[in-house]
Parts: structure tokens; C-alpha cells; sequence
């Protein structure tokens, strides 16, 4: 026999008891979306390299480290990967599909899987999912404010309060090239006290040595110059415009100089929501920010826009930590068991009658009807329908209410009325 085949590293199976809690934070996703006007939008999982290229920028880890290639069976011309991130797909999708001829902003947004080749741990993983969510085709700095609105709303909903939101501005194309050059210029004589990654980041990539985690590169920041102090007018009015919407709207946040973000797109408000119960490295719930660059490298017309992500691993992470989890509903509220051989037949068709009315499984397999009341009680089915031969004859079934355990007997046409006439939700999806 050949060695079992597990997962890829890095990926992980979502099984049911955990994924109520998935659907939990999803519905509540789509709840907080839908309050603020944002409408779902499906994009592609496969992506043209160039578009998440020189959307996340190449000198990202993203794109260095941690791009997944998609290697079709024939050569194709185009070099295609998994997405990283959303982001530069949406934008792809609202111009590509005409979304840019309605009056701005499009506010749009996603749940699905994103892919970083990154070395797995807890809170990270190789494929994890996202809410995205994007405001396109708008300045204001109130679409910033109102994008963290959001995700405080969405998280509030779910019961995470204690979280805290940085807050910081990167600047844009009129202020930050003249402050990368002071920065340059104060870790130059700095060079050999940082590390590899950040010798080469001092060229290509300045803003990163900013939130570089290496202990040798930290202590470095603190005199290096702040990028607060060197905003133009136009970026220092919009970063205090969004400062005093979030205060408007209740949400604390703390002024962090070092957030800038690990994507290239970022332009003025950057943000991560952290949760201290994540630790470490991994501690962000979410992250975002304004990214008026981006539409132009990517080939389209220069359009501002704002946005923001966050794992949904790593919320429901933070849930269980701290205890909310939803129990797991039972897979059905009412079992229709066989006693007896050969009763398949009337079983699926008394389960078909009360399926309208109650989530319904039957089980008509050979154990014993004793072996089957037990899996039922363990499973937590809220009533149990039993039949055997002469009962399926007489089309009547034994219903048994398992919390109270009176038995009664009863017709089968008399079942979806009463169990309810109403039908009952089909349950949440997976
Ligand atoms: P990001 O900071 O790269 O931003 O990712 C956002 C969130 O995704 C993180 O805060 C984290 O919760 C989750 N995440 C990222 N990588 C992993 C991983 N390997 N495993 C588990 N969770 C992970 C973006 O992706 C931007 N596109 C956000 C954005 C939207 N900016 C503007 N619009």
C-alpha cells in the first residue's frame, strides 16, 4: 500500500465543529459589508503574474519570497499565480468590467482563499482566507475613515472588542520621495549594524526598515527621521481629517510612526487592527490602508481608493482564544432510523416528507436500532423517527422527542406539520 497522502504544509482542513464558527464570522462579514453599502464581488483565484507584481510591487516578500506559480500542463504565454491578496484584482475587475462608468465610489467586497508561500506557523498559513473589502474611485478621507468603521463594526458584532487600531501615514508621491531620501540618508552610515534583508531594503525599499522586526534593526529606528513630520499640506490635512472622523465615530486608535505596511501599493493612511491574544509576529487581525498608486500600474487610469483585509483565520483564531466559539449545531434536528432490514426505501421517503419542515437524516444501515439511538443521542438530533417493517406498512412511525423522551406514534404525512410548519432554514452552508 503506498504511504497515506496528507495536506501540503502550511494548509489546513476546516472541519465542521470549526466551521460554524467560519460561518459565524462570515454572515457577520456580510452583515457589517452590506450596512455600509459595499456589495459582493467575485474575482478570480488565478491571476496574471504582472498584475500582482506591479500591484504588490516586486521588492515585497509578497512577490519575492512568496508568490505560488501556476505551472499549466502546456506552456502558456501568460505567467499566471495564486493571489496574495486581493486587492489588485479587485481594482483589475472594476475597471476591466466598466464599474468605473458608475458614479464613485464602488464599494466592493470579497471573501476567498489567498495564497503566501510563507513559513507556516499559528496564525499563518500557506492558504488562509480573507475579507477584503475596497471603496474605489474616491479621495475623501472619509472613505478611510468609513473602511474602519467597517471592520470595527464587524469585529464589535462578533464580540471583539480589544483590539487596537495604529494608525500612520506613508505619505504620498508629492511628500515621501524627499523623505525616503532623508531616510536613506540616515541609515547609510547605519549600514552595517542591519541586517541582509534590510541592507538591500536601504536601496530598493527604504519605508521597510521602518517595521523591520529583526532585533538588530529595531533600536535603529527611533532617530531615524518620521515621516509625520514630513507630510505635505494636502496628505497632513487628510491624515488629521481621518483622525478626527475615527474619533467622531468612537473608535480608539494610537499613532504608530513605524506602520508602514508590507505591500507597495500604500499611499497616506495606512492601518492594522492587532489583537494581543494572536502574540508575536502574526498579532494582525487586519491591515489596509489608502492606495492611490495602484490603478496606474497596473495599467489603468489614476484613481484613488482605499481598503482594507483581514484573515479570517485569525479572527476566529482570536475567538476561540477567548472562548466564543459557537457550538457546533448537530448535523440534522430529526434522525428517521430503519429497525430492522431492508427499509430504505420507506425511510427516504418519510424523511422526504418532513425535510421541508426539519433539517433530516435517516439512517437505515444494519446496526441495531439500540446502537443507533445511541449515535443519535450523541449527536444531538432533537427528535428521532423509528420504523420497522410493520410500520412502514401501516405508514406510521414511532417519533421520539429526545430531550423529554415521550414516544409517541404517528402518521407519516402528519410529520412536517408537526414539527413545525414552517420550514426551516436550510442551515448555514457548510
Ligand atoms: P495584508 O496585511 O497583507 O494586507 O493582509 C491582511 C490580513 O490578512 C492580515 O492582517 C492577516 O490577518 C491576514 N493574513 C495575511 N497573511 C496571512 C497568512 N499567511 N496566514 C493567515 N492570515 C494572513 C492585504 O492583503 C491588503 N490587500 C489589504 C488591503 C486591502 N489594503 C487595501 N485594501
Amino acid at each position: 500500500m503506498p504511504a497515506p497522502i496528507r495536506a501540503a504544509r502550511g494548509v489546513r482542513d476546516v472541519l465542521p465543529a470549526e466551521r460554524a464558527a467560519w460561518s459565524l464570522v462570515e454572515r457577520a462579514a456580510h452583515g457589517a459589508a452590506r450596512r455600509f453599502g459595499y456589495q459582493l464581488i467575485e474575482t478570480p483565484i488565478i491571476e496574471p503574474l504582472e498584475l500582482v507584481e506591479r500591484g504588490v510591487g516586486e521588492d515585497t516578500d509578497v512577490i519575492a519570497k512568496e508568490i505560488y506559480f501556476v505551472q499549466p500542463r502546456q506552456g502558456s504565454e501568460q505567467r499566471l499565480v495564486l493571489r496574495p491578496e486581493a486587492t489588485a484584482g479587485m481594482v483589475r475587475a472594476y475597471f476591466q468590467n466598466g464599474l468605473n462608468q458608475a458614479p464613485p465610489p464602488a464599494r466592493l467586497y470579497t471573501i476567498g482563499a489567498m495564497f503566501r508561500h510563507d513559513r507556516p506557523q499559528a496564525g499563518r498559513y500557506r492558504e488562509f482566507h480573507q475579507l477584503d473589502v475596497e471603496a474605489i474611485g474616491e479621495a475623501s478621507a472619509a472613505l478611510d475613515a468609513e473602511v474602519i468603521e467597517l471592520a470595527a463594526a464587524w469585529l464589535r458584532a462578533l464580540g471583539l472588542e480589544d483590539w487596537t487600531l495604529e494608525v500612520n501615514s506613508i505619505g504620498d508621491g508629492a511628500c515621501r520621495p524627499a523623505y525616503l531620501e532623508l531616510l536613506k540618508a540616515y541609515y547609510r552610515p547605519l549600514r552595517d549594524q542591519l541586517g541582509p534583508d534590510c541592507q538591500r531594503r536601504l536601496e530598493t525599499n527604504p519605508l521597510r526598515l521602518l517595521d523591520c522586526k529583526e532585533p538588530q534593526c529595531q533600536p535603529l529606528r527611533e532617530r531615524a527621521p518620521r515621516i509625520a513630520d514630513h507630510l505635505c499640506p494636502e496628505c497632513a490635512r487628510a491624515f488629521v481629517e481621518v483622525r478626527s472622523l475615527l474619533e467622531a465615530a468612537g473608535i480608539p486608535y494610537r499613532l504608530n510612526p513605524y506602520l508602514v505596511r508590507g505591500l507597495d501599493y500604500y499611499t497616506r493612511t495606512v492601518f492594522e487592527f492587532q489583537h494581543r491574544l494572536l502574540g508575536g509576529a502574526q498579532n494582525s487581525l487586519a491591515g489596509g490602508g489608502r492606495y492611490d498608486g495602484l490603478s496606474e500600474v497596473i495599467g489603468y487610469r489614476p484613481t484613488p481608493a482605499t481598503g482594507f483585509a483581514a484573515g479570517i483565520e485569525r479572527v476566529v483564531l482570536t475567538l476561540q482564544e477567548l472562548g466564543r466559539l459557537p457550538a457546533a449545531e448537530p448535523a440534522a434536528e430529526l434522525a428517521v432510523l430503519a429497525d430492522g432490514p431492508d427499509l430504505a426505501a420507506p425511510v427516504a421517503e418519510v424523511a422526504r416528507l418532513a425535510r421541508p419542515a426539519v433539517r433530516t437524516l435517516t439512517d437505515a444501515s444494519p446496526r441495531s436500532l439500540g446502537a443507533k439511538m445511541r449515535a443519535a443521542g450523541r449527536a444531538g438530533y432533537r427528535w428521532v423517527a423509528i420504523l420497522d417493517a410493520a410500520e412502514a406498512e401501516r405508514r406510521v412511525v414511532r417519533l421520539r422527542d429526545m430531550d423529554s423522551g415521550q414516544q409517541r406514534e404517528l402518521r407519516w404525512e402528519e410529520l412536517p406539520s408537526l414539527l413545525g410548519a414552517e420550514p426551516s432554514p436550510a442551515g448555514v452552508a457548510g
